[in-house]
């Protein structure tokens, strides 16, 4: 029974962290805040890459007093780059409601943190068990690779039935130390038993997983997709006027809201359509530089876009043109970055 499985590895899992755990900054200083941002960013982001933004972040906004008050331009400046921009903007919502709400104190319980704007069944399990030693766990891809593997069972995990069956697991034989418990799983996910090739040779609960003594460690978890992605294809213009760059505000709600990006239409368009289109927003094309394709996974959606670097004269009241410095000023999102790069060579000073 996977609840048996559960509390013979507890003990093997905790001490192999106590030595091998990975040295990370929300770990050596601990506070809910802390493990908060932490666990957001970490949400979509790897550790790796999140380590900077994490360091960057504490830095100008060291409490949620702070991030409370935060104003948008700066917070999306401080995630430029980790994507999923709307995670950034729950942090903020979520610390209006800690400050207005609470007093300014973090919420400790697993209930109260989940009705929090951005946290999840995961990210409320993490908090609770890591800043506040709740018993709880906290499930995400890894533990439920981990669970499959060591079970050696077939159930997709994907699928919202099997990760309700190893919570409930988890819960029911979750050791005291829960905040160990979980971030040892998560190590172990990262550095042992990982999605492909798997160092099972390394493991220190391999004696109990029952895929490892049956061979299955590479074929399980077995994950089945129903995803497909609407396509939007997209016309992108990278305008250039005095050495200065065009770039336009997105809506305020929305995929990406509230950012920068370069003006664009959507549909593919020829030099021709193009150039009638830009005439509609008041430009003339004085010299097409360079033509561009590049291409975005959002999580429900593809953007296929073409882009036209184009030299212009004339001005429309809703696009700005920034020099190299205001331009870097602004947080675009890396749907852009292929055009942002190209923008680069142009209005270099
Ligand atoms: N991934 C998600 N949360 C984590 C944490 N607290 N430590 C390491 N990796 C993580």
């Amino acid at each position: 029974m996977m609840e048996e499985k559960i509390k013979v590895i507890a003990t093997p899992l905790l001490d192999w962290y106590r030595t091998e755990k990975r040295i990370l900054p929300w770990r050596e200083e601990v506070s809910p805040y802390r493990t908060w941002v932490s666990e957001i960013m970490l949400q979509q982001t790897r550790v790796a890459a999140a380590l900077p933004y994490f360091e960057r972040f504490m830095a100008a906004l060291p409490d949620v007093q702070a991030l409370a008050a935060v104003d948008d331009e700066t917070l999306m400046k401080l995630w430029q780059g980790l994507g999923y921009y709307s995670r950034a903007r729950n942090l903020k919502r979520a610390a209006q409601v800690i400050t207005e709400q609470y007093s300014g104190v973090f919420p400790s319980d697993e209930q109260a943190l989940r009705a929090l704007p951005g946290i999840g069944d995961y990210t409320a399990g993490a908090i609770a068990s890591i800043a506040f030693a709740e018993r709880v766990p906290a499930v995400d891809g890894n533990v439920l690779r981990i669970m499959a593997r060591l079970n050696c069972f077939y159930d997709n995990i994907l699928a919202d039935s099997t990760k309700k069956q190893v919570t409930a697991a988890l819960k029911a034989a979750m050791p005291p130390e829960a905040g160990e418990f979980n971030q040892a799983l998560m190590d172990l996910g990262a550095m042992i038993c990982l999605p492909k090739n798997p160092a099972c040779e390394r493991c220190p609960i391999r004696e109990h997983c029952e895929a490892y003594k049956s061979k299955k460690a590479e074929e399980l978890p077995v994950r089945e997709k129903n995803k497909t992605r609407k396509v939007e294809k997209k016309t992108v213009f990278i305008l250039l006027k005095e050495g200065k760059a065009a770039l336009c505000k997105r809506r305020e709600s929305g995929l990406l809201a509230g950012l920068w990006e370069f003006p664009n239409r959507d549909g593919f368009m020829d030099e021709q359509a193009a150039a009638a289109y830009l005439a509609s927003l008041g430009f003339t094309v004085r010299e097409w530089k360079r033509k561009l394709t590049a291409r975005h996974l959002f999580t429900h959606i593809e953007w296929q876009m073409q882009g036209y670097a184009v030299e212009v004269q004339g001005t429309n009241e809703d696009i700005g043109f920034y020099d190299e410095k205001q331009f870097h000023a602004r947080a675009i999102p890396g749907a852009f970055r292929k055009f942002v790069a190209a923008t680069e060579e142009y209005i270099k000073e």
